[in-house]
């Protein structure tokens, strides 16, 4: 199959939208304590969480969160149609996608708000307007390594689509909560929170909070859950849930919590080890399949991660190496040295390109690089 129909984000629709036909409409509601409260205590984690791609995956639409240029001249797509072009732009503190369509003087718009950015920016982001109750994609995003609007991945260059539904479960990997009132695409539009916050991983705060305050704490517990805590294999399903692919929804999208057992809600997928990578990455199965992971017995995401802050330097992962391993016991040690020492990822955890394509309107596209989580020996690594 051409890997471009299969790409990103539309792979992503297409298949929940499938799956998410059966599941019945999520009960729970967003009795939830907000970021700013537990940041009023655990203020070590304050100023670091606030900059991770967790935080800001998701946001209301505004001067700061929309990372492409509203400038004149800058912010316009053109299109392989000579009789397509879309503008973004913006007005009393609003922001709007407009497909130009026709040649002038004889033109037509289409217009829609932008309402949501989903996407740190860190590869790029896309935006979401509403439609009643319903959520749609908006053709145009925008792609940090190109540094401009590009045709939203998985869309056809050339034709204005503004009708591509947002399913619960694309919200429940970007998003902390939103209601949905129907199984495929309808919500509350007053009950949603954005971002990944904390309660996203820790569960629900309120009893600790009240536990927290109480004049004399009770010592038996601190009624919330520390992920450290867990056995292995739940603290990679609170991982899995968004870093594991799309799945197959057994339960309805935002029904898992922190801590349970996620093949209640979700049929992973098995990755063919021989596909191109998946832009999403799917880390938990690469990961699983390293050697360092099965023998160790102890290895998680969080031997090398801190999700508390953001997670840049490849340099200091390599430190994480020697928690278990010595820079002698890499068979290139005898021929290069200790200048290996910093490199350990480079080799074992190559920068790969992914299965994803995205292009602008003047030919230019790149495939997003993602860091292969499978750690062993790559026969290209050798020098
Ligand atoms: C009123 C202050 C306060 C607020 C608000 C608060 N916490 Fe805490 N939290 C504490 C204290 C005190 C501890 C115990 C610290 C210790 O034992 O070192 C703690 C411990 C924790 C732990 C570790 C638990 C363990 O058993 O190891 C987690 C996780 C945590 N808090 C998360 C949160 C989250 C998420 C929120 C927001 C919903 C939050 N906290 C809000 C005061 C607070
Ligand atoms: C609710 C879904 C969700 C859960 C649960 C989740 N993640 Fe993520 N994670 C994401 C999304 C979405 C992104 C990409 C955000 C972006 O760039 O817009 C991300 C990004 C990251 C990044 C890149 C961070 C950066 O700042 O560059 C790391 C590392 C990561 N996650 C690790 C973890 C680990 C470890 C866990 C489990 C403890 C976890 N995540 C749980 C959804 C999730
Ligand atoms: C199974 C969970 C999951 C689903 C479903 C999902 N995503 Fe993602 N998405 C992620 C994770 C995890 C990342 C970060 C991947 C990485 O960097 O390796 C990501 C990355 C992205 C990014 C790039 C963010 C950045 O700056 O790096 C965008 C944009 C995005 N997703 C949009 C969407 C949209 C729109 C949908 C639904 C139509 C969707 N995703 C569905 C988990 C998911
Ligand atoms: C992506 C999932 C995720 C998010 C979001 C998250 N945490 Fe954590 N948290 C973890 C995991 C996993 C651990 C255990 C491993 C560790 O200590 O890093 C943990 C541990 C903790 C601990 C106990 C250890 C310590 O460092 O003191 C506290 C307290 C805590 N988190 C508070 C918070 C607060 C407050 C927020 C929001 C500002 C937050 N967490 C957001 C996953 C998360
Ligand atoms: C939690 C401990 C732990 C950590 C952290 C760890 N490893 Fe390992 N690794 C192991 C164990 C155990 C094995 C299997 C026995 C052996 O070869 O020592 C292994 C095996 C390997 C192998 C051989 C793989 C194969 O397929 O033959 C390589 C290469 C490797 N590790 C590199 C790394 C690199 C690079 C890092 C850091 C990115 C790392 N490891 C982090 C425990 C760990
Ligand atoms: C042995 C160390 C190690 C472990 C364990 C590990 N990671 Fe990573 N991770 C890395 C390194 C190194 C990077 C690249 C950081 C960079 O280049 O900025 C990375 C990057 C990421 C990113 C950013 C996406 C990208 O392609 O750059 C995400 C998301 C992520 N990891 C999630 C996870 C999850 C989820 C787990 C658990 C399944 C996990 N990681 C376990 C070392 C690790
Ligand atoms: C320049 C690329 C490169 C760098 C940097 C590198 N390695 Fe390796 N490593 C290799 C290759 C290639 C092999 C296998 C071939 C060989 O043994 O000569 C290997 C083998 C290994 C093995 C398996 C040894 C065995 O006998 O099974 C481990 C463990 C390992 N490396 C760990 C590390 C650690 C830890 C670091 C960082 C301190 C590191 N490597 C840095 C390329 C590299």
């Amino acid at each position: 199959m051409d890997s471009r129909h299969l790409a990103g984000v539309a792979f992503c629709i297409l298949l929940t939208w499938r799956c998410a036909a059966q599941t019945p409409t999520s009960t729970i509601h967003a009795s939830y304590a907000g970021d700013a409260a537990c940041l009023s205590c655990h203020k070590d984690k304050a100023e670091t969480f606030l900059g991770t791609a967790h935080h800001l995956t998701s946001r209301l639409a505004g001067r700061e969160s929309i990372a492409g240029s509203l400038a004149p001249g800058k912010n316009v797509l053109t299109t392989a149609n000579p009789e397509l072009s879309y503008r973004m732009d913006a007005r009393d503190g609003r922001y709007f996608q407009s497909a130009v369509m026709g040649t002038p003087p004889k033109t037509s718009t289409h217009t829609e708000r932008m309402d949501f950015v989903i996407g740190s920016g860190r590869k790029g982001q896309t935006y979401l307007y509403w439609k009643g109750d319903q959520l749609f994609e908006l053709p145009v995003s925008y792609w940090t390594e190109l540094q401009q609007w590009v045709n939203s991945p998985g869309y056809q260059d050339g034709f204005a689509d503004f009708d591509r539904p947002i399913t619960p479960r694309c919200l429940e990997c970007h998003a902390t909560y939103f209601e949905a009132t129907h199984p495929e695409n309808h919500y509350k539009q007053t009950d949603f929170i954005v971002g990944i916050s904390c309660e996203k991983c820790h569960g629900r705060g309120a009893e600790h909070m009240a536990w927290a305050e109480a004049k004399t704490r009770d010592t038996s517990g601190s009624r919330i859950l520390n992920l450290a805590k867990l056995p292995r294999d739940r603290q990679m399903d609170l991982c899995a849930l968004c870093h594991g692919g799309l799945g197959k929804e057994l339960a309805p999208a935002f029904s898992f919590v922190p801590g349970q057992a996620l093949e209640q809600y979700l049929e992973l997928p098995r990755p063919d080890p021989a596909a191109r990578l998946d832009v999403h990455g799917n880390q938990v199965a690469l990961l699983e399949r390293s050697r360092c992971y099965q023998e160790s017995g102890t290895m998680t995401c969080v031997t090398c991660h801190d999700v508390h802050q953001p997670q840049r330097d490849a340099t200091a992962f390599s430190q994480r190496c020697l928690s278990c391993h010595q820079v002698q016991s890499c068979g290139r040690f005898k021929t290069l040295g200790s200048q290996i020492a910093g490199r350990c990822v480079d080799c074992h955890m190559p920068l790969q390109t992914s299965n994803l394509i995205v292009s602008d309107a003047n030919g230019r596209s790149v495939r997003p690089k993602v860091r292969n989580h499978w750690i062993k020996i790559y026969s290209d690594a050798a020098r």
